[in-house]
């Protein structure tokens, strides 16, 4: 604090040319960002390097300079992963702080090297390449979830399971079939990473401050150096733009919901009430009072995770809501609500993956909660359609009777005698028993896309060739 309060009366280093004085302290701290823009220095040193080489190609800098230059910002890299490198609040951001250094370092021909570029081209490189590092790591942490997921699957693929619609029981499936939905909306999320990586491959260096330069740089040669498809075109857009991390933020968001609907579920089934999963040792904790407890702290977690991730998209959101082209200075605030929904990301991403590998399934609590209910009543309605060929209409009030008669008698459908039955139909016959079991039930669901065992092994079978 001493050093940057006689550090504020002399006008800053990178731009003070036309300043008498410098900051207030409260306008220092409001301005700074290097306490998380820090975060992006290897993506700066990259950026300056490609652009540093390029302007020697070209001839706008000697190949002398570039080599200082390139020397220089590889010291500071090493510095910086070192954890000896100071960084400076009165320097305000990454770039200022590395530029500073640089000349620190090399002398005169630092200063050369921001020729035909802004900090606004440069923040929106370095963001980028933030981005699409995070959504590969985004990537790779789907398809650990995903493969999770489709050994659990094969692992149930015939364990029977109580479907639920308005938590209600509906209709018994397997606990394979459950798991798989969840690879889809995984797989979903996957997919949207993947063109967000598409959209965002476009390079923004070159664009300069919003005009574009007047040297003759080349703007091809910056953005296959940094791995990107091809520069963006148009430099007013290149600097105004956020989409990209507006999009990593929608699918962190989409993500994160269904990260807690599965939470929720876990916490669910966890609870003795249902007892159809027990976490491991592992992911769960125990009460400091209650000695029987076994709390699903990691799955409650990763379902509050998801007000953060939710909560960046919206303020990011409104942050670009209603702001002018091109770059202003709200834009700064992008950066921590990206890094802070990464992180949280990753986080339930690699504790859900723990968890799902982890968790032991109840294969008795799910059965026998699968046959109660009445789950089997559309099977009982579907074979009256099939076999002594009512209308599903029809069918559907036959069974509504059947399952008050057996609600009165407090049994499950399939201890009706047939005889109990065939007051409710003449044409029913001993052959209805055959579907009124759980397993009948699922194995006749082989409709592209059901429960069935055997159409479950088949979904697996495609998602392996993909994942
Ligand atoms: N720290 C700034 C940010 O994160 C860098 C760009 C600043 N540009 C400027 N013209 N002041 O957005």
């Amino acid at each position: 604090m001493a050093e940057q309060s006689s550090e504020t009366k002399t006008s800053n280093a990178m731009w003070g040319g036309r300043f008498a004085s410098g900051p207030a302290a409260v306008m220092e701290e409001i301005n700074a960002s290097i306490d998380f823009d820090k975060k992006l220095y290897a993506q700066d040193i990259r950026g300056s390097i490609a652009h540093a080489t390029m302007l020697a190609e070209k001839g706008i800098i000697s190949q002398a300079d570039r080599q200082a230059i390139v020397e220089g910002l590889t010291t500071i890299r090493d510095e910086i992963e070192a954890g000896r490198f100071e960084f400076s609040r009165r320097l305000e951001d990454i770039h200022m702080n590395v530029e500073s250094r640089l000349a620190a370092l090399i002398g005169p021909a630092a200063g050369r090297l921001h020729t035909a570029r802004s900090r606004n081209d440069q923040v929106a490189l370095d963001f980028r390449l933030w981005v699409k590092e995070e959504l590969q790591r985004t990537e790779t942490a789907l398809t650990g979830l995903i493969a999770a997921f489709l050994d659990r699957a094969e692992e149930h693929a015939e364990t029977v399971m109580p479907g639920f619609t308005h938590l209600q029981t509906a209709q018994p499936v397997t606990f394979g079939h459950h798991c798989m939905a969840y690879v889809e909306m995984f797989g979903r999320d996957r997919q949207r990473v993947r063109h967000a990586m598409e959209h965002l491959d476009e390079s923004p260096i070159g664009a300069a401050a919003l005009a574009g330069t007047g040297f003759s740089i080349d703007r091809h040669m910056t953005a296959k150096a940094l791995g990107f498809r091809e520069p963006t075109r148009n430099s007013i857009d290149t600097v105004s733009d956020r989409d990209f991390a507006l999009e990593f933020l929608s699918i962190a968001s989409i993500t994160a919901v269904h990260l807690s609907r599965l939470a929720e579920e876990i916490v669910i089934w966890s609870t003795p009430q249902f007892g159809f999963v027990r976490l491991s040792d592992a992911f769960s904790t125990g009460s400091s009072i209650m000695p029987q407890k076994k709390n699903p702290d990691a799955a409650e977690l990763v379902r509050a995770k998801t007000g953060r991730i939710n909560g960046s998209l919206i303020a990011l959101l409104t942050v670009m809501k209603g702001l002018p082209l091109a770059y202003s200075k709200d834009m700064q605030e992008d950066k921590e609500q990206v890094f802070d929904a990464a992180e949280s990301l990753e986080l339930a991403l690699a504790a859900m993956t723990g968890m799902v590998r982890d968790l032991s399934v109840s294969v008795e609590r799910m059965k026998a909660a699968a046959g109660s209910g009445y789950s089997t009543a559309t099977d009982l309605a579907d074979w009256l359609v099939r076999e002594a060929g009512l209308p599903f209409r029809d069918a559907h009030h036959v069974t509504g009777r059947a399952v008050a008669m057996a609600e009165a008698k407090g049994c499950d459908l399939a201890s009706l005698s047939l005889e109990e039955l065939q007051t409710l139909h003449p044409g029913i016959t001993a052959g209805i028993f055959d579907v009124l079991s759980v397993e009948a039930s699922v194995a006749s669901r082989t409709s592209y896309g059901g429960t069935a065992p055997s159409e479950v092994r088949r979904q697996i079978a495609w998602w392996r060739a993909r994942n």
